[in-house]
């Protein structure tokens, strides 16, 4: 199991401080969720803070790119650290149009993962299961931290769980949006590999949250 704390919801006044405690746990990825306000409706950060918080971290940068163009900025996220990046099927025209961006990012050495809004059909992330490094599962409405769990994306996981089984694929499932410790443990039960976590870590003690959470997994 992956825990990847999702710097969304952590304490800027406190960049420091927060990743040197994050740094002390088994966290190995670090999520970073883009957000243009077009795509979803709100704004977060860019590539200069991602380069800034990859320089304070040993674990690999996760980022989740809910922009609009993922086409036109995915290099010069990849320039400033992002050593996977995450972009939704929604932004793209065609099976074809993605297959050749997965094709073009992983060329470069870099991780793709391929996600979709919790309404979204997954047939094309299914289609391109051999050719991407991570599903992520929403369970949230993306755009904002802090909403609960929707228990239904457990289904989508389940859905993934057995088609890469049946196909025989590494690929790994990834869950993002309202765990804790309680939703935690469903998503594991029900195939997941990668736990995102926003509030849940940041919001109190990190080092005891992360542990709850890899307690799960015992
Ligand atoms: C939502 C983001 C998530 C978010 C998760 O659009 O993709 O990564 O930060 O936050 P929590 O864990 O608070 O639901
Ligand atoms: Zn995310």
């Amino acid at each position: 199991m992956i825990i990847a704390p999702s710097i969304l919801s952590m304490d800027f006044s406190k960049t420091n401080e927060s990743m040197d405690q994050i740094n002390a746990t088994p966290v190995e990825w670090i999520h970073f969720d883009v957000m243009d306000g077009h795509f979803v409706p709100n704004i977060t950060f860019g590539q200069d803070i991602l380069r800034g918080i990859s320089q304070l971290t040993d674990s690999l940068m996760d980022v989740h790119l809910m922009i609009d163009d993922p086409i036109k900025y995915t290099q010069s996220f990849i320039d400033n650290g992002a050593q996977q990046v995450t972009v939704h099927i929604e932004c793209f025209e065609s099976l074809d149009q993605l297959r050749e961006f997965v094709r073009s990012v992983k060329d470069q050495g870099v991780m793709v993962g391929l996600t979709s809004k919790p309404k979204t059909p997954i047939d094309w992330i299914l289609e391109l299961i051999d050719e991407v490094d991570t599903i992520l599962v929403m369970s949230v409405e993306p755009g904002f931290g802090g909403q609960s769990f929707m228990y239904e994306q457990l289904d989508e996981v389940r859905t993934i769980d057995a088609h890469r089984k049946e196909v025989g694929s590494k690929v790994l499932i990834q869950i993002d949006g309202g765990i804790n410790d309680q939703t935690a443990a469903l998503a594991l039960e029900a195939g997941v590999d990668v736990l995102v976590a926003g509030s849940f870590i940041f919001k109190g003690n990190i080092k005891e949250n992360v542990d709850k959470l890899w307690n799960q997994s015992l």
